[in-house]
């Protein structure tokens, strides 16, 4: 098991880190409406969310700094035996850490370079191959080939007009017969998305079998943040052969 980095103690120890990231979240919301959500990838929008956190976990609105639980509990009871992964859009790299320490030979991608180097520092001794790239032009040499694909807040992250483009490429990484999960918020049918960020709906989140995937398992769980309650998704996916 890799150490916890000691910024990650410091961090997850400050009382006021919950209500710094809640203000941040109001103000990366506004820099995000004022965005244009059909232009193709976002970097910049990205790139300058951690930018301007200048190091501080709060200041990014989606960081728990720490792997997502229903994730942990699936790789406990799924090992990776030196098999592949790959964690899609990682962020600051909690959840490519457990995939990692589940015995899984992980690569990590996001597309701001930033938030990379920022995993790099926090996860000093890790053994992730984490990398820049972007959803939208992935390696050639990726297609098809991890036996686990982690998709966590990254198709909710991006506009609904790109949601099908989104599920597609993430769709071509898993082998025949691997495992896609995926961790998103969820919305009501009848309710307009009114993002960031997009939840899905469930008929949105159910389309990866479109792409070629049997619904393995399907956990329903609601999340607090503050006084909210949001109801979430953990969809287990498997590739057909
Ligand atoms: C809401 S965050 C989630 C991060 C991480 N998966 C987590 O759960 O903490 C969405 C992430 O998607 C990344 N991202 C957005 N568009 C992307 C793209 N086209 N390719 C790769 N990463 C992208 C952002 O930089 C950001 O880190």
């Amino acid at each position: 098991m890799n150490k916890k980095p000691d910024t990650q103690q410091n961090e997850l120890s400050d009382p006021d880190f919950a209500i710094r990231r809640q203000q941040a979240r109001i103000e990366v919301n506004k820099l995000d409406s004022d965005t244009i959500h059909d232009e193709p990838e976002r970097d910049r929008f990205f790139n300058m969310v951690y930018d301007r956190a200048k190091d501080d976990a709060a200041q990014i609105p989606w960081a728990d700094l720490a792997p997502k639980i229903q994730i942990t509990n699936w790789l406990t009871a799924n090992p990776g035996g030196n098999r592949r992964a790959l964690d899609i859009a990682c962020g600051l790299g909690d959840n490519a850490e457990a995939i990692s320490n589940a015995g899984y030979k992980t690569t990590a991608f996001d597309l701001s370079s930033t938030a990379i180097l920022w995993a790099k520092r926090r996860f000093g001794d890790s053994q992730v191959d984490y990398q820049t790239s972007n959803l939208f032009e992935l390696p050639q040499q990726w297609l098809n080939s991890f036996d686990l694909v982690n998709e966590c807040y990254t198709l909710q992250a991006l506009p609904p007009v790109l949601l099908h483009q989104s599920m597609s490429a993430i769709a071509t990484l898993v082998k025949p017969g691997g495992r896609l999960l995926v961790y998103t918020r969820l919305r009501p049918a009848d309710q307009v998305a009114d993002g960031p960020p997009w939840p899905l709906t469930q008929q949105d989140a159910l389309a990866f079998k479109e792409f070629g995937y049997e619904l393995v398992d399907d956990e329903r769980f609601d999340t607090a943040r503050g006084d909210r309650v949001i109801p979430h998704q953990f969809a287990q996916w498997r590739k057909l052969d």
